[in-house]
């Protein structure tokens, strides 16, 4: 089978959700002990919830960013278990018009948890109705129309907003404000990923030892959601190649056969990376171009494959294009030309500071002298 060609839908190491995730509810920790990493917005949390409960308050709002699959769902679930309160679950998108949203909010108890998923595309008009609501603990609706238009105001149940995003930068100002609290999840060491498929494969009852593990969690992109997506297809190659039991060479083995390299990288990143080289000498190449060599739609290698391989320092964004770091060099295993960090220097590479991607990265320009 030639998983090059499947859609990001059906791509084996894309972090959004698949179909085949689908029983990802029964693996999803409930309690602190059982939510891997995120150390940092895990202590923070951890402060503002027993002092919100102290003080039998609401916790305050809460905004959640990150790639998908990082576990902003499952911490919002924690969050609501830990204050001992209701989460009610929604999605920007699904939310059309002001009325719905503030049927959802007057329906709330005191102290609960709403979480809006993707609550950057909730659309204007909506977004507005949670201004006062977050702030006050109000709603403002305006009943009839024309001049005889009247606006009254609601009181809510003070709640806790957790709001949810992959990408943070599409948030509107006036809405980011509002949020006491903003935490950015961030990608997973292979040591976390390892205790999460370790938990995870007790759960489905698949044998796997250390180096099993630390094969999946090495080549898992950072990501519990690909971490375990790949555990369950090792546990078919075991039970059909192997002893039944996942180590380190039947994970090698697996991996491999699904073309997956010890980055975490599948064929099509790595053409991205090989075109680049071998077409473009390490570019600069503009999006545009890059995207009809390698036969691939733009958004989606701006928004599936270019990300990650900002984030792990292959790639890079200049104002006149993408080029490849040394590191990207030799991840393909070829020598960079000599005076390679002058050239891309030279580009005025955007190598340092802001990097407009689909999640904020900040790459060093010295990570390019390693
Ligand atoms: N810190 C963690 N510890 C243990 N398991 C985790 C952790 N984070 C995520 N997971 C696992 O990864 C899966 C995906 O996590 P989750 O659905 O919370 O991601 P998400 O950030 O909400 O993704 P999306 O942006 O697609 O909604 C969960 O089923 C959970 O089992
Ligand atoms: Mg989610």
């Amino acid at each position: 089978m030639d998983f090059s060609d499947f859609d990001e839908d059906e791509r084996l190491i894309g972090r959004e959700r698949q179909a085949e995730d689908r029983d990802e509810k029964g693996l999803r920790p409930v309690r602190w002990e059982d939510y891997s990493g995120q150390t940092k917005a895990k202590d923070n949390l951890r402060v503002f919830i027993q002092a919100a409960a102290a003080r039998k308050e609401a916790l305050d709002h809460v905004l959640l960013y990150g790639p998908p699959g990082l576990g902003k769902t499952t911490l919002a679930g924690i969050i609501a278990a830990e204050m001992g309160v209701n989460l009610r679950i929604t999605t920007g998108p699904a939310i059309e018009k002001p009325g719905e949203l503030a049927a959802i909010l007057t329906n709330l108890n005191e102290r609960d948890v709403l979480f809006i998923d993707e609550i950057h595309r909730l659309n204007r008009s909506v977004e507005e109705i949670l201004y006062p609501a977050m702030e006050d603990y109000c709603l403002d609706i305006m009943i009839g129309k024309g001049p005889s238009a009247r606006s009254i105001r609601l009181d809510l149940p003070k709640f806790t907003l957790i709001g949810a995003t992959t990408r943070a930068g599409l948030l509107s100002a006036p809405l980011r404000d509002r949020f006491g609290m903003i935490n950015r999840l961030e990608l997973y060491s292979t040591e976390e990923l390892m205790e999460i498929l370790s938990r995870d494969a007790q759960i489905l009852s698949i044998a796997i030892d250390e180096e099993g593990l630390r094969t999946l969690a090495a080549r898992s992109r950072g990501t519990p959601r690909i971490a375990i997506r790949l555990l369950k297809r090792m546990r078919d190659f075991a039970q059909v190649r192997g002893e039944g039991i996942i180590d380190g060479a039947l994970a090698d083995f697996g991996l491999n056969a699904l073309e997956i390299d010890e980055k975490g990288l599948d064929s099509t990143d790595r053409r991205i990376l090989s075109n680049i080289v071998e077409m473009f000498c390490g570019g600069p190449v503009g999006l545009e171009t890059l995207a009809a060599c390698t036969g691939e739609d733009p958004v989606t290698i701006e928004d599936v494959y270019e990300p990650f391989l900002m984030q792990i320092g292959y790639l890079a964004k200049t104002p006149r294009g993408r080029v490849l770091t040394r590191l990207g060099w030799q991840h393909l295993g070829l020598p960079c030309p000599e005076d390679y960090e002058k050239k891309v220097r030279g580009l005025g590479a955007a190598l340092s500071g802001e990097v407009d991607s689909a999640y904020p990265v900040q790459l060093d320009i010295e990570s390019l002298d390693n």
